[in-house]
């Protein structure tokens, strides 16, 4: 595992190749199988492959062209249903406070990041978008208001080579017993 950790970059660049539907499988199941606060699960993906959509959604994230030229595009939606039918039609949006969005939110980071690394693990590339808004995103795709958009995810075969980028010593950000 640590060396799929240490091998993922942001890809930006992609081939025209397009993705086998095993590995795709896989993708998805790796998002399927994530953690989650009470084992709510509370997300769907959306899996775009056809053209016009990817441009819209290239565009609906800060007109990042480069995310259509990736073969697919996964969109990982939050969904406050999972944890309550309460919220069922309810708005919600980047101002809703509540802890249940901070919750669903939360979960559906796992899943993402789970995407990320099988994605590597798989020999291909993506990179985590989060440059839209939920206004903008999700007449896009026809995704209803009580549901939160949390990434846009081009996944393809890399066209670049990348170093890792820095981070952060052990040192700065591990304490040792207590605050
Ligand atoms: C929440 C989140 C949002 C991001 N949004 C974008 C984005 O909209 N466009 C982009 O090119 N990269 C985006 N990135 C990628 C980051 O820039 C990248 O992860 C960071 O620079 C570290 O590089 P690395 O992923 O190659 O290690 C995002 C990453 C995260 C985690």
């Amino acid at each position: 595992m640590i060396e799929a950790i240490k091998h993922r970059r942001s890809v930006r660049k992609f081939q025209a190749k397009p993705i086998e539907d095993e590995k795709l499988n896989e993708i998805l199941e790796a998002a399927r199988l994530a953690p989650s606060g009470n084992n709510k699960q509370p997300w769907f993906f959306i899996v775009i492959k056809n053209e016009l959509s990817k441009q819209e959604v290239a565009v609906a994230t800060n007109n990042q062209s480069w995310i259509a030229s990736a073969p697919v595009v996964i969109v990982a939606v939050a969904d406050m249903c999972a944890r309550s039918q309460d919220y069922a039609g309810l708005f919600v949006d980047e101002e809703t406070s509540s802890f249940d969005v901070k919750r669903i939110i939360r979960d559906t980071t796992i899943a993402v990041t789970h995407i990320l690394l099988e994605v590597d693990n798989q020999g291909l590339g993506a990179c985590w978008c989060g440059a839209f808004t939920q206004e903008g995103i999700r007449p896009v795709l026809g995704i209803p208001e009580d549901k939160f958009v949390v990434a846009v995810i081009p996944v393809g075969y890399a066209a670049e080579e990348l170093k890792a980028k820095p981070r952060k010593a052990l040192e700065e950000i591990i304490k040792y017993e207590r605050w």
